[in-house]
């Protein structure tokens, strides 16, 4: 895709070669780059896209653009993670070296951590762990170009990826980050936006049916009543991000085989109700190696179960994470 478009603030800057006075929304309603403040960049998710992994996505939300892979629910390696009561979710977030300005050491930094710790939690309010004792859903986030933003556009990925494994969950999770730019208030804010000297941007993600907040981060400083009304604005803009992560669903569904389909109709349908009822019916004894959730040989036609799959070596796969942290 072209880079996204040079904004106001490149072309005055380039033009005049020096700083000048910035109106963050004009006399017209449009900001910086050309988007009213409601306006969401453009949002492509594609479902699916890689064969190896039980889920998968690849999102661009204006110029961000990121990957995700799902694996699991799986034997958890180390053995000593493991809950006995439901499964654990590790989401790993993480920047290419290439995919800011400066170059970023590509060593994870505190950043990262915490990114991917709140957002591990916030899927952990999605999904029915309780239904996959002593297994891990590893979830894999790799942001290969950033323009502000991509705490949400890889969680909001994550989700889809995570359908797309046939793991159950309560609802998607769907994030949207709002904002102030002077007195304005704005959705979706870029880089400019966001290194405004008085910004303010908030990030939150949602159980887009129930509107339960699972993930809220701020910078910056909002009165009680700002902040009311901004949760609001996300509120009532979020729902054009959810449309698109159903559409991205649906169109996976059509290249997938019924047995996989049946696991992610759940995200399809059209009433709230069917997402929060969990009926208990699955087994629930702690299994050894890989949890089989679907039949992933698309040559094969065999039944969807929930039986184990012994690994040759279940040791291999943590033994090369730990080499490759080396
Ligand atoms: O990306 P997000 O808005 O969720 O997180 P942030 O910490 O507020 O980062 C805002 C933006 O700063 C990122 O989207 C990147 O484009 C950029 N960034 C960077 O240039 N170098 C870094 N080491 C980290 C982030």
């Amino acid at each position: 895709m072209a880079k996204e478009k040079e904004t106001k603030v490149d072309a005055k800057s380039k033009k005049s070669g020096k700083d000048e006075k910035l109106f963050w929304v004009d006399s017209k309603g449009k900001r910086v780059d050309g988007r009213g403040i409601n306006d969401l960049r453009a949002i492509k998710i594609q479902a699916g896209v890689l064969p190896n992994a039980d889920g998968s996505c690849y999102l661009e939300w204006g110029q961000n653009k990121v990957l995700v892979a799902v694996n699991g629910p799986r034997e958890v390696l180390p053995k000593h993670q493991a809950n006995p009561y439901r499964a654990i979710v590790r989401y790993t977030y993480r920047m290419a070296a290439f995919s800011v300005t400066e170059r970023k050491n590509p060593r994870p930094g505190r950043r990262e951590t915490e990114i991917s710790k709140v957002s591990g939690e916030a899927l952990e309010r999605a999904i029915f762990l309780e239904r996959f004792p002593n297994t891990a859903i590893d979830i894999f986030v790799e942001v290969l170009d950033s323009n502000a933003g991509t705490r949400i556009a890889c969680l909001t990925a994550a989700a889809v990826a995570v359908a797309d494994a046939g793991i159950p969950m309560r609802d998607l999770v769907t994030g949207i980050t709002v904002g102030r730019a002077d007195s304005h208030q704005i959705v979706d804010l870029n880089k400019h936006e966001e290194d405004a000297e008085d910004a303010v941007d908030m990030a939150v993600a949602f159980l887009p049916n129930s509107k339960e907040v699972v993930l809220l981060q701020m910078d910056g400083e909002i009165t009680q009543e700002e902040y009311s009304k901004l949760m609001q604005v996300a509120m009532d803009n979020v729902e054009k991000v959810y449309e698109i992560q159903k559409k991205a669903l649906k169109e996976s569904v059509e290249n997938k085989k019924p047995e996989v389909v049946e696991g992610m109709e759940q995200y399809l349908s059209a009433s709230p109700a069917d997402h929060h009822s969990d009926d208990h019916n699955h087994d629930s004894s702690p299994k050894r190696g890989k949890v089989s959730m679907k039949e992933k040989d698309p040559f094969s036609f065999g039944e969807t179960d929930y039986t184990e799959v012994e690994d040759e070596n279940p040791d291999a796969e943590h033994e090369a994470f730990d080499a490759g942290k080396e």
